[in-house]
């Protein structure tokens, strides 16, 4: 699939887009403060992956229930605000299914913006709660970040920083494919792409750099979308779609 564009400069050539297969690029983390443009990027990125693997079954968490992402809202396998943990947890069950009984025919994406945030946010109510549903999102993320590949289950993670913490019960190489959108700190660079030199250049939105494992440092510019609404309604009615055809062609429903 397509993850973005080589930097085009100025030219009249056309943007060479990068391009990694999603079998073996199928773990994503994507990085950058406000306003990077990483929700944007994913939303070109949902469309791309649905173009090279149209029959993906997507789980989508989005933390802050963003305007970006609410187009979904009937899509049953779209998950807000502290519906994230159902999310991944539905996730998770079909991710140990498949690995189970060996069935790994289904592709499967589990995309989270903003999931530090989360993480965060639940570990302050399972203190006062004396619960620990964090540690449970952790830990499932963890060992699909693992496992998952060989069983063609994926996770995006999109995060505003990236600290020891996202790594702590993986590391930052299960991230087959790491982009830092926008300007990033020094101490950012050494935590996104350690052992890296990175010009310390201007970026633009939509602008960083991607590492994809075995690769070079790239940069990476993602386009403006011409027609947002029209690649929104096509990833709705790819997905719609998908769920009809896995409720005919398969016994259990897509939340069971
Ligand atoms: N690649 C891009 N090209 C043009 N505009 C962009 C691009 N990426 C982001 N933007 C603009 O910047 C705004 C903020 O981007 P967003 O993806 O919401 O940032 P983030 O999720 O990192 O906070 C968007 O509403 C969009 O209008
Ligand atoms: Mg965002």
């Amino acid at each position: 699939m397509i993850w973005g564009y080589h930097d085009y400069g100025t030219g009249a050539q056309a943007p060479v887009p990068i391009k990694l297969n999603i079998q073996d690029y199928c773990h994503a983390l994507i990085t950058g403060s406000t306003g990077s443009g990483k929700s944007y990027a994913l939303m070109f990125l949902i469309g791309c992956l649905l173009k090279a693997s149209p029959e993906t079954e997507i789980f989508i968490c989005d933390f802050k229930n963003s305007e970006d992402f609410r187009f979904l809202k009937d899509y049953p396998l779209y998950f807000t605000g502290e519906h994230c943990y159902e999310g991944v947890m539905a996730y998770y069950r079909r991710f140990n299914d498949a690995r189970e009984t060996g069935q790994t025919h289904k592709r499967r994406i589990l995309i989270f913006d903003e999931y530090p945030a989360y993480t965060f946010f639940q570990a302050m109510k399972d203190k006062d709660n004396k619960t620990k549903y964090s540690s449970d999102i952790t830990n499932a993320i963890a060992t699909i970040l693992m496992l998952g590949r060989g069983l063609k289950h994926g996770v995006w993670l999109v995060t505003q920083r990236a600290d020891a913490n996202l790594f702590a019960n993986g590391t930052r190489d299960d991230f087959l494919v790491l982009i830092g959108l926008g300007r990033l700190s020094k101490e950012q660079k050494g935590m996104i792409f350690t052992g890296e030199e990175i010009p310390n250049e201007p970026m633009q939105r939509g602008e960083g750099y991607l590492l994809a494992d075995g690769h070079e440092l790239m940069k990476v510019k993602f386009p403006l979308i011409s027609d947002i609404k029209d690649w929104k309604w096509h990833i709705y009615d790819i997905l719609m779609r998908n769920l009809e055809h896995n409720r005919d062609s398969s016994q259990s429903t897509p939340l069971a």
